[in-house]
């Protein structure tokens, strides 16, 4: 071992994991001391630093305040000014300035599960995965607006190497090869509560990814930015792999993005139920980001504007758009970082008994970056708001809310009304079953224009 790695782990208080090295292989401990070097000791002692403060001082009440959102309604004028934007971000489309931009570094495990959650099967007919629904998604946008749009992917240590697979396997859903782009997020160790990295059960300093703000440095550090640039590419459309209902580089959105100039902007929908467990997009001590459910008090949570909605209605479904421009400009920054946010998690280590190899289960201490942060950064924002039933059902939960049968209803139920507003059906029985492919037809208007019912109209119905 060599001196000076040893003496830094002392100065911070981490020697420890030095005596986990009997229990290795030569090869093992090689790799454990070379991943010991880069660790940077002295953020983590700084975060944890923040931990234990944050634990010992009482908690300041911040300031929570509801943010100016875009919606549009039926008039004359609304409507004018929506075809406006609509076509505007067309433009953008067609000029191709768009990529699209998915972060997917999470695991299906909360859903029972086994490997990355864009491989999870989803719609309720043919049961395509999360990434085929986006990748089919991304192609018809292609066809639409006659560009290849670039399609970013971040993955995560634990699931690249098989989300990679997957794709290849599915010949990159008939979509070019080069287009796609696979991004790793960096990980970040975990510690237990007094402060000590922790061993994994696999003989490695354990880590966890860095959260999804890490996607802004994972442009960064793979040179996608750069590429970009080359590109042309100057906007970029964000969302999470757990939402198949995203409508993905949605013109409307891009377009009241550019139109603005805005450097971030974010898509919410209206939170109905005081109770449901989304972020809200607002202003925390008068700076842009996302209040966490938890953060605002029970009275908060209720309160109501003189329409009758609620002051805090504006969930946030993880949808943004980042000017190129604005990401290099915070990542570019040496001494800029999204702040840390915090969780306790159980982790599953290794027990040093020195000879032998037990595991254990701990409390540890995770630190994730959020993407919203990167809002109170942007000098121009729009938050536009959207119809949920069209944008928003998030899979998180094996069973009950946000699970993959209240995703496969919403899907259902979507086609359904596209059906029903077709006007080419006279009545469609409650218990039909159906599902568009993105290939046929992106919107309701398209599928209006190209649906030919078939008879007789058997449930399920799968139209492509
Ligand atoms: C998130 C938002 C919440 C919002 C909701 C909408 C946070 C803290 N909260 O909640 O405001 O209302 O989505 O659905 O984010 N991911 C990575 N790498 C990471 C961490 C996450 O790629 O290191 C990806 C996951 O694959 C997933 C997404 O980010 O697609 C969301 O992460 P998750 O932790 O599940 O967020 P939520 O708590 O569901």
């Amino acid at each position: 071992m060599n001196h000076e790695i040893s003496q830094k782990l002392t100065r911070f208080n981490q020697q420890h994991i030095l005596e986990h090295l009997a229990v290795m292989t030569e090869a093992e401990r090689r790799a454990f001391t070379d991943d010991a070097v880069r660790i940077d000791l002295e953020q983590l002692a700084a975060l944890y630093e923040t931990y234990t403060s944050s634990r010992n001082s009482k908690k300041e009440k911040k300031v929570f305040q509801e943010v100016d959102v875009l919606s549009f309604n039926h008039t004359e004028e609304s409507l004018q000014h929506k075809k406006r934007l609509y076509a505007l971000g067309e433009d953008c489309l067609r000029d191709g300035r768009v990529a699209v931009f998915l972060v997917a570094g999470g695991q299906g495990s909360r859903l029972g599960f086994q490997g990355p959650k864009g491989c999870f099967p989803i719609t309720p007919v043919k049961g395509k995965s999360l990434f085929q629904l986006f990748a089919e998604n991304i192609n018809a946008l292609s066809r639409r607006y006659g560009t290849h749009l670039h399609w970013y992917i971040m993955t995560s240590q634990e699931n690249h190497e098989e989300t990679c697979r997957f794709f290849r396997q599915n010949s990159f859903f008939n979509l070019p090869q080069k287009t796609i782009h696979c991004i790793m997020q960096k990980q970040i160790p975990s510690l237990d509560l007094e402060g000590r990295l922790i061993v994994s059960t696999d003989k490695k300093i354990f880590k966890n990814p860095n959260g999804h703000g890490g996607s802004l440095y994972a442009l960064h550090d793979s040179g996608a930015l750069q590429e970009m640039a080359r590109q042309g590419i100057e906007e970029i459309f964000y969302f999470q792999v757990d939402n198949p209902l995203a409508k993905i580089a949605d013109p409307l959105f891009i377009g009241a993005h550019v139109e603005q100039q805005a450097e971030m902007s974010t898509k919410v929908v209206k939170k109905v139920d005081p109770d449901e467990r989304v972020g809200i997009i607002g202003r925390i001590n008068s700076r842009l980001g996302c209040i966490e459910y938890s953060e605002l008090s029970r009275a908060e949570t209720r309160e109501r504007g003189k329409d009758g909605e609620l002051r805090f209605k504006s969930a946030n479904i993880a949808i943004h758009m980042l000017k190129r421009n604005f990401v290099e400009k915070l990542t570019g920054q040496q001494d800029f970082n999204l702040p840390y946010h915090l969780a306790v998690k159980d982790i599953e280590c290794l027990e040093n008994t020195k000879a032998d190899i037990k595991s254990k289960k701990i409390k540890g201490l995770k630190f994730e970056m959020f993407i919203f942060d990167a809002l109170g950064f942007a000098e121009r924002s729009v938050t536009l708001e959207v119809p949920r039933e069209e944008e928003f059902s998030p899979v998180k939960n094996k069973d009950g809310v946000d699970s993959p049968e209240t995703a496969r209803r919403a899907l259902i139920n979507l086609h359904t009304h596209w059906l029903n507003n077709s006007g080419k059906l006279t009545s469609i029985p409650e218990s039909f079953v159906v599902e568009v492919s993105p290939l046929f037809a992106l919107d309701e208007e398209e599928f209006a224009q190209k649906f030919n019912p078939p008879s007789p109209l058997k449930t399920p119905l799968y139209v492509e």
